[in-house]
């Protein structure tokens, strides 16, 4: 199981999500169902993996719990071949596609589903549209046929999203993904109910220091877990 966390730009939660996502996931315990996470920083800033660094030499987060492979390379396919990750979640978290659009494209070739994370307004939207992200999934879309692959389950993930107000927000940018009249950029993305959602505790991550485990666990990221169950991506 592969999963691509992935966004038009940067800042919009990617290392954040993967990082509470592989938390939540190597936290799960039976008799629910235990998962081995997988993590692969296919960012070129690296800062997933210096998050990783950074915690096996600090005791306080020595327990991350999951391993996190450099993948910023366009030859993503010779680092699956390196860490097979059978039986194990893939989490990638992936290059931004305004700037490494081929990149991303070759992750999305592997992953059996993408989160694409965006801020809920029609504004991020509009930039997702002028990439234009429906041309790059069409392209997937091609080559995982011509590779045989079954179509790549498309979830949707809003980020930064705050508690009370502006939850107009959401309805309008929801809305908009699931309109038939938009079908021809939206069709087949799936607006997930589990939001990121404003939360201080992860504001102003260090580059270099992993949020605390604390922060993790209160990122919601455990209900993604449950909602990905529900979905049938998790199995
Ligand atoms: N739930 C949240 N609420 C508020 N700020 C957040 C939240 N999650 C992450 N952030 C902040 O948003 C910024 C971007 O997050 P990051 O995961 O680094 O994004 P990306 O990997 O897409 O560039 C960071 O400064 C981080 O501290
Ligand atoms: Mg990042």
């Amino acid at each position: 199981m592969l999963i691509a966390v992935i966004s038009n730009r940067n800042k919009t939660g990617k290392t954040t999500v993967v990082s509470c996502l592989g938390h939540a996931l190597a936290n799960r315990k039976l008799p629910n169902k235990t998962y081995e996470p997988l993590a692969y920083d296919g960012d070129f800033s690296s800062q997933l993996r210096k998050w990783f660094k950074a915690a096996k030499t600090d005791e306080d987060f020595s327990e991350f719990p999951f391993d996190v492979r450099l993948a910023a390379t366009t030859q993503f396919e010779d680092i699956l071949e390196e860490h097979p990750h059978e039986g194990k979640v893939g989490l990638v978290d992936t290059a931004h596609l305004e700037d490494s659009r081929g990149y991303a494209e070759a992750v999305m070739e592997h992953a059996d589903a993408v989160i694409l994370m965006t801020e809920p307004n029609l504004n991020e939207l509009e930039r997702l549209e002028a990439l234009p992200l429906a041309d790059a999934m069409a392209k997937v879309d091609a080559n995982r046929a011509a590779a045989g692959r079954p179509p790549i389950r498309r979830l949707v993930m809003f980020f930064r999203v705050p508690t009370s107000a502006n939850a107009q927000d959401v309805k309008t940018t929801r809305e908009y993904i699931t309109d038939a009249a938009n079908a021809e950029e939206w069709g087949g993305w799936h607006v997930l109910t589990t939001k990121m959602t404003e939360n201080r505790k992860l504001a102003r991550l260090s580059e270099t220091n992993p949020p605390s485990l604390d922060a993790m666990k209160s990122s919601g990221m455990d209900q993604l877990v449950t909602e990905l169950e529900n979905l049938g991506v998790l199995v």
